[in-house]
């Protein structure tokens, strides 16, 4: 067992803060009962994290559910510490987060509806592993849902083949900073050294070098350089889980476990096996290096699966994956299907990040159709494509294009005479943050007069009194005010290009779901 008031390597280095979108109870909750459970409302729901760290998930959960209640357990003084700070300065009463060793939790926990254990299980060792599935078999609701992610084999192996030479090269450098900048030379080295006709080991490790290339030091201590890498094979994973009493359900991102892009004679083998085997030979398709998967209780009964009548409850929102991949099957539930689903697809992109509800976006679709025209239809036609529109979103679904959420989105998409941000947004830049969660539960990076500014959006500055904050703003920095690449200087000027700024800022802080009113 760990003495929990010993220093970890998270205390030395605390991990880089994140919110997670996909383990929102919100999300959870959709897939669930699209496949036939009946999960608590995320509105009223108990909600616990396993390896918190410092609330960065759990508290703008905690803050868009005040309904709700939420407990985080980590082993890292320190960043619970941070995480208590924050709760505290947002005066929150519904969360709690508890400086624990999983070890040692458990009697007093009681039941949770949802269960979180993101980036944890692949990175302590067998025995904490064990113990996140005992707390998710343990203390699940009935019709509790737990999300766990972690690395799987064997695309693992390859991992470790760039992982193990950085852990060579850095190998007794003590300082944190030192270790990475070390581990970084590696994959400079093994970049420059490629030759011109690359084998499959140089295109593996060329991989790896651009993923740890956009990613913090923090991340790529913690990630490759620490003690424990425990990937595991689904098979496996799914086993232990059911030692548990727990049975796996499906992957968050739905569309990962669906057959769309293989050739008929892929789909008709992988049809041919049981659910669990599909997903391992899936891994083994598809070299998925890191899984998020969903686990309820074996004892939950029989579920239906997936039905397009289901779907008509939920909210829809076109994911961002068409942005880079066209020729994903994505893109194709996009033109495929019939012109009013082309249409509800193409209304979900244009108001993204917006989710829309069934309802809505069927007359949303209908008008973009129609125009001016006034459609007449029998009940049983309007009925009929229902249905229809239905069906070819579950398509969408599993071909992921869309995302589900089971409750109406908590941000506004225009801005107000007097806007009003997220306070968790507003606190973390109050703290020095350049990254906040927005009201969708994603990560948004801000240049810093975008964080001043928002800083100033608690719902009683009007655009006049913004723009002239960061007029002060600008002043006490003394920075420069450009217009088409001169100085500007002038007084007025440098106001009415402040206030272009101010407008253009507010605009991209609706359209990043950072606005609530
Ligand atoms: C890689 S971080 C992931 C943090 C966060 N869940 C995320 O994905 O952004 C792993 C976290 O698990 C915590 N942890 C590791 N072993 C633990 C244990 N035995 N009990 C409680 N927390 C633990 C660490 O302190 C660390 O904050």
């Amino acid at each position: 067992m760990t003495n929990p008031a010993a220093a970890t390597s998270y205390d030395e280095v605390p991990y880089p803060n994140q919110a997670h979108s996909q383990t929102h109870p919100d999300r959870l909750a959709a897939m669930a009962t699209l496949l036939g459970m009946q999960p608590a409302p995320p509105a009223r729901c108990r909600v616990l994290e396993l390896g918190c760290a410092a609330g960065a998930n759990l508290i703008p959960m905690a803050y868009a559910l005040p309904g709700s209640e939420f407990l985080g357990i980590d082993l890292s003084a320190r960043q619970v510490a941070d995480g208590q700070a924050l709760v505290e300065a947002l005066g929150l009463k519904n969360i709690e987060l508890r400086h624990q060793d999983l070890l040692t939790a458990g009697a007093d926990l009681g039941r949770f509806d949802y269960i979180i254990a993101h980036g944890l299980y692949a990175w302590v060792p067998p025995n904490v592993q064990d113990r996140v599935l005992a707390l998710c078999g343990g203390h699940l609701d009935p019709q509790g849902v737990a999300f766990v992610s972690y690395d799987a084999y064997p695309y693992g192996h390859l991992r470790a083949v760039a992982r193990d030479m950085m852990r060579y090269h850095s190998r007794g450098v003590a300082d944190p900073v030192d270790r990475a900048a070390r581990a970084r030379e590696l994959l400079t080295l093994l970049r420059e050294a490629e030759p011109p006709e690359p084998r499959a080991y140089h295109l593996l490790l060329r991989a790896e070098h651009d993923r740890y290339a956009v990613r913090s030091d923090e991340y790529l201590l913690h990630e490759c350089l620490g003690d424990v890498t425990e990937p595991l094979l689904f098979r496996d994973f799914a086993d232990r889980a059911a030692r548990h009493g727990l049975r796996y359900l499906t992957e968050v991102y739905y569309a990962a476990t669906t057959l769309t892009r293989f050739p008929p004679r892929v789909v008709r083998y992988l049809e041919r096996l049981n659910v669990l085997e599909r997903e391992q030979y899936l891994d083994f398709l598809n070299g998925r290096a890191f899984r998020q998967t969903l686990l309820c209780r074996q004892d939950v009964g029989d579920l239906p699966g997936l039905s397009p009548e289901r779907l008509t409850s939920f909210y829809l929102a076109a994911t961002p994956v068409l942005d880079d991949e066209a020729g994903s099957p994505a893109a194709a539930a996009w033109r495929a299907g019939s012109p009013l689903a082309e249409a509800a697809l193409g209304f979900l992109r244009e108001v993204r990040p917006r989710w829309v509800g069934f309802e809505e976006l069927h007359g949303a679709a209908r008008a973009r159709l129609d125009g001016d025209a006034v459609l007449v239809q029998s009940a049983a036609e309007h009925g009929r494509e229902r249905q229809t529109l239905a069906e070819s979103l579950l398509r969408a679904l599993a071909a992921g294009a869309v995302e589900l959420h089971a409750s109406a989105p908590g941000f506004i998409s225009e801005v107000r005479e007097r806007p009003l941000a997220s306070a968790v947004a507003r606190a973390q830049v109050a703290r020095g943050n350049s990254t906040v969660t927005a009201l969708d539960h994603e990560d948004v990076g801000l240049a810093p007069e975008g964080a001043q500014l928002l800083f100033y959006l608690d719902g009683r500055h009007d655009r006049a009194a913004l723009v002239e904050a960061l007029v002060r703003f600008v002043e006490v920095n003394d920075l420069a005010v450009q217009r088409d690449g001169r100085a500007v200087t002038d007084p007025a000027e440098v106001r009415a290009v402040l206030a272009g700024d101010v407008d253009a800022m507010l605009g991209a802080m609706a359209a990043r779901a950072l606005l609530a009113g």
